[in-house]
């Protein structure tokens, strides 16, 4: 149907039918659905009537190509005018072959294989009757006390943007219509929901329209001009209002400014909550609010369908309001070619040939292996083949390492750790016990392990957070690994053995009592279905470790937040002037993080040649090339992530100490050394002045080049703007 067809359609729809078309409801509610999704807010009667279903628009976490078939018909035969429903869900990190979860494929730094675990994840719910993912969340993190901190990649703007685009290319491919493997992509949360006060879920957010812009929108944004076809609203608020009924958000910039004109969709309850926020009376005034910041979708309340009638009756609400709303519904069932083929992909032989296929498996377990990140090895990793192991753990035999946000995966189909590497070793080289459960000891379970312990060569120990101890409502205050661990960390630690540790968890831990006692630590987050296969890869050495973090660990929870590119202060500490004590800093802690932002080791050394650079200085249309030769010092091959990050001297408002500008992975055989050229334009030096203008400043800055934002070699260079080009850009 083109426009004027739909235009035609929106005219034929009474009121109801069009408010209707606003309702989002869990699958429990539709004729034909037998199982839903994964319900993460109030279910309560909200008063639905048959004729608000049958008129409804869009169902929430229903899946499977029979019961998709079997509801889209129902509602069909129902449906005054046929239209059909849009199928919705949160396919975060995979749809039944679990990927690594996103915070992991930000460690990976690649895009190639996050785009490719994308378009399976499309596939595999494309066939299962999906047409639209919650995903990706964009949101920039920096307290990883938020149990959400798990499905964002990390806490770079410039990081975070690349890898909304290659999820979005993933999930929608190139032509949403034509290829009915792919599903619309619907970027959340809008916005900055990551910088819930103190880490606490649904919590309070205020900054300043500067910071939003700089830190928080890039990575929405970037998504946005990949192509999504949806945008999710978040919980918090924003200077004071609610996001789901902030105009100055949603109309003003997300509309109006950036142009965006596709659905734009609350999140669950969101509309409903403007009265808790405490910027609604009732019902009636939570539907006037945010249908006009310009909120189309309403999930799983029902504002809309039992006020909007009476607000446009009465003349509140205009029923352009309405109309624009529905529209943009409409247009995206069309380009999804929902009208001529509301079955659309929902295939149950396909689906049963597609759904955790070996070539999906595969890919899952490669981009795992990319994932995890070695943050010690003392010499001990990797292990040697006929070494007697005792795999000791709560996640020794763990089938929980999907991570939150896997409700289509099967925790009993994961390749368990235990499995895999005994697998690998060959009969009676692995030793199993559990050692203690996740948040409780026993000395029963203790006296298995230390047998098993006493018997080894090497312990490798798994610990680490149940999936709910992460994800939406995963709040925590203490980021430690729970007592019971670290007590079985300290008893294995006095037998005086090589102690190898691995992490699955959703979140950057506090690792005191680990990161020290332990002789190796494997992050492994929550690695996916394959976790168990692409760990034991790893400690065998089959494949080298080349994760890199994307959000830095902290020393301890008072840190927080504590990241890369952050100001400097007033009074740095370590300044060669600086006072002893009236710096700033913790007088107990350090300031820097255990493990910085761009950090991971390898089996093997890198060594970087000093940064050549093409001049000393740049102009509008001069870059600078930066050239830097990587060498590969060990004995095995290896990937290494080649950090490029800059820092502005002296800006109009204070600038980061570092930010990243770009980064090449790369594979170097023993030995080999590969000079890689960077190049460094004016348009990457600006950012958001005081008067929200995008421009650079001339004067002197500083660019880095190294493995990590830590150990980075630094060079000067001067930009020189002539006066016509120094003036502000618009973005
Ligand atoms: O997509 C999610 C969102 O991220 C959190 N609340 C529920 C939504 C739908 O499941």
């Amino acid at each position: 149907m083109n426009d004027q067809q739909l235009v035609i359609l929106l005219n034929e729809m009474t009121l109801e039918e069009k408010i209707a078309q606003l309702q989002q409801l869990a699958a429990n509610f539709y004729e034909g659905a037998e199982s839903g999704g994964q319900i993460t807010g109030p279910m309560e009667a909200m008063g639905i009537t048959d004729d608000m279903i049958i008129n409804s628009g869009s169902v929430l976490g229903l899946s499977g190509a029979e019961q998709v078939i079997a509801v889209q018909e129902a509602h069909l035969r129902k449906n005054r005018l046929g239209i059909p429903l849009l199928m919705m869900a949160d396919i975060v990190h995979g749809f039944k072959t679990i990927f690594p979860v996103p915070l992991a494929i930000g460690c990976s730094w690649d895009l190639e294989r996050t785009e490719r675990s994308a378009e399976i994840a499309a596939k595999e719910s494309a066939v299962s009757g999906v047409h639209v993912t919650f995903a990706p969340m964009a949101d920039l993190v920096r307290d990883p006390r938020w149990g959400r901190v798990m499905e964002s990649t990390g806490e770079d703007p410039y990081l975070n943007g690349l890898y909304a685009r290659a999820f979005v290319r993933g999930f929608q491919g190139s032509d949403l219509k034509g290829d009915v493997n792919r599903m619309a992509a619907c970027v959340k949360h809008f916005a900055a929901y990551g910088l819930s006060e103190g880490g606490r879920d649904y919590n309070t957010v205020d900054l300043s329209e500067r910071h939003l812009r700089e830190y928080y929108l890039p990575a929405y944004r970037a998504a946005l001009d990949e192509g999504a076809e949806m945008v999710m609203t978040s919980f918090n608020t924003i200077e004071g209002i609610p996001v789901s009924g902030n105009v100055k958000l949603l109309r003003d910039l997300l509309r109006d400014e950036w142009g965006f004109d596709g659905v734009l969709i609350s999140d669950w309850g969101a509309v409903k909550e403007l009265i808790p926020h405490g910027v609604a009376e009732d019902e009636a005034e939570a539907a006037l609010k945010t249908i006009r910041a310009g909120v189309d979708i309403e999930m799983m309340t029902a504002c809309y369908v039992h006020q909007l009638p009476e607000l446009v009756a009465s003349g509140q609400v205009e029923i352009s309001l309405i109309d624009e709303a529905v529209l943009r519904i409409l247009q995206l069932k069309e380009r999804l070619g929902l009208f001529e083929n509301p079955l659309r992909g929902a295939d149950p032989v396909a689906e049963r040939e597609v759904v955790f296929c070996e070539e999906h498996r595969t890919a899952a377990r490669e981009l795992a292996a990319k994932s995890c990140v070695l943050l010690k090895n003392e010499q001990v990793l990797p292990l040697a083949p006929g070494q007697r192991i005792a795999l000791i753990g709560p996640f020794a035999a763990s089938g929980d390492i999907l991570g939150p946000w896997s409700w289509t995966g099967s925790t009993e189909d994961a390749v368990k750790l235990d499995a895999a590497m005994k697998a690998r070793a060959g009969v009676g080289q692995i030793t199993v016990a559990e050692g203690s459960g996740i948040d409780t000891f026993s000395e029963e379970l203790w006296l298995e392990a230390e047998t098993a312990a006493q018997a080894a060569e090497v312990i490798v120990l798994a610990l680490g957070e149940r999936s709910e101890m992460s994800g939406e409502a995963g709040s925590r205050s203490d980021i430690r690994l729970p007592e019971a661990q670290r007590e079985l960390l300290l008893r294995l630690k006095a037998l005086d053995k090589p102690l190898v540790v691995v992490l699955f968890n959703g979140r950057p831990l506090d690792l005191s009592g680990v990161y020290d006692m332990a002789d190796a630590v494997l992050e492994a987050w929550f690695p996916g279905s394959e976790g168990g296969a692409a760990i034991t890869s790893l400690l065998y050495g089959d494949e080298n470790p080349s994760g890199r973090l994307s959000m830095s660990f902290p020393v301890a929870v008072g840190q927080i937040p504590v990241y890369y590119n952050h100001f400097n202060t007033g009074r740095p500490l370590g300044a060669p002037d600086a006072d002893a004590r009236y710096v700033s800093q913790y007088l107990d802690i350090p300031n820097e993080p255990l493990l910085p932002f761009g950090y991971g080791l390898s089996y093997t050394t890198f060594d970087y040649s000093e940064p050549v650079l093409s001049g000393d200085k740049m102009t509008g249309d001069q870059p600078i090339q930066i050239s830097v030769t990587i060498t590969n010092t060990g004995a095995v091959a290896g990937e290494e992530v080649v950090q490029l990050y800059i820092r502005d001297i002296s800006g109009e408002v204070v600038r980061p100490m570092k930010e990243l500008k770009d980064f090449a992975k790369i594979s170097l055989s023993p030995g080999e050394s590969r000079e890689l050229t960077f190049t460094l334009t004016e348009e990457q030096l600006r950012y958001y002045h005081s008067d929200l203008s995008f421009a650079s400043d001339p004067g002197k800055f500083e660019l880095f080049v190294g493995p990590n934002s830590r150990d980075a070699k630094a060079r000067g260079f001067r930009l020189e703007l002539a006066a016509v080009e120094n003036k502000r850009h618009v973005l």
